[in-house]
């Protein structure tokens, strides 16, 4: 792992600082867990951050595909469930979404008759045979090491013609310039070495979203596609404050991989500036069908 010469100075792990930041995010993080639990306190302003600059681009897309009264959804790895809701409507009452989270928390909320939350883990828990004839997960995969047989689970779900589409992020490397968070080199350096450590130790995928296509078609699902949107953001847009909560949800594994409290929150407040201005994380669509 790389790290700047600035984060190596800043090593504090004992100061008081670090302490506080360890008690706002309030436990302790081991290697392999999801780190961006639903239980956190702030779990429900980063979903709805996640939903509020997500969903107009995801809307989209869901309307391009085609979905009919009275399919049969599931939402993988649902969230808040800003999209259930919206496959509630479209199948109507004669359909059926099924909301999946292995932390339903925020689902059990939803009072829709045609939707129905299944608390289950993606990894661990078989899915029903050809059940769906639509399935979607958003910003899911990028957390799971395991997407790969993930995917060939979601697509043994779909009936034959059933649909998948997956939509997950992607970054271009910091240091090339027109994708710099910030003019401060080491902020950008910073930030990038950040995301390694996330990649390395925290289960999170930056690239998902580009390598989803060839597991769809190593899973046997043909007519896959895939494209990409990149928005622009500014500092104190949905997409940056949404960033700045991740980054104090995910201190805890910083702290664990040497990084100075005061080094994370000084990233973490570059996305609170009005003045930043940076391109968002990529988000790759991917869709692809079951043969009949
Ligand atoms: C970043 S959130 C995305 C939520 C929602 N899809 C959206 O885009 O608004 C990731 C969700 O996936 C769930 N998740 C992560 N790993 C999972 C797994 N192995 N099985 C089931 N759900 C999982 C998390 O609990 C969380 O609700």
């Amino acid at each position: 792992m790389h790290r700047s010469g600035f984060v190596r100075k800043g090593i504090a792990l004992g100061s008081a600082f670090a302490a506080s930041m360890l008690l706002t995010v309030g436990h302790l993080w081991a290697d392999g867990q999801y780190a961006l639990s639903n239980q956190w306190e702030k779990a429900r302003e980063r979903l709805q951050l996640l939903e509020d600059y997500s969903n107009p681009y995801t809307f989209q897309q869901l309307e391009q595909a085609s979905i009919q009264k009275g399919w049969t959804c599931l939402d993988a790895g649902a969230g808040l469930g800003g999209v259930t809701r919206w496959l509630s409507d479209k199948v109507g009452p004669d359909g059926q979404v099924d909301a999946l989270d292995m932390e339903t928390v925020f689902l059990e909320e939803i009072d829709k008759p045609n939707v129905h939350i299944l608390k289950k883990n993606l990894v661990t828990d078989p899915l029903p045979e050809a059940k769906y004839d639509f399935i979607f997960a958003r910003d899911v995969l990028m957390h799971i090491p395991e997407r790969e047989e993930v995917v060939h689970s979601l697509a043994g779900a779909l009936k034959p013609g059933g649909i998948l589409m997956v939509e997950d992020i992607a970054i271009l490397p910091y240091g090339v310039p027109y994708q710099r968070l910030t003019d401060d080199a080491v902020l950008n350096t910073t930030m990038q070495n950040l995301i390694s450590t996330l990649e390395e130790y925290g289960h999170l995928s930056f690239h998902s979203g580009y390598k989803n296509i060839f597991y769809f078609e190593d899973a046997g699902l043909v007519d896959a596609n895939a494209h990409s949107f990149s928005p622009f953001a500014r500092g104190q847009s949905s997409e940056a404050k949404m960033r700045h909560l991740s980054l104090l949800q995910l201190t805890p594994v910083f702290l664990k991989h040497g990084y100075n409290a005061e080094t994370v929150e000084q990233v973490r407040q570059h996305f609170l500036n009005e003045n930043a201005r940076f391109w968002g994380f990529v988000r790759v669509i991917t869709t692809g069908r079951k043969p009949l």
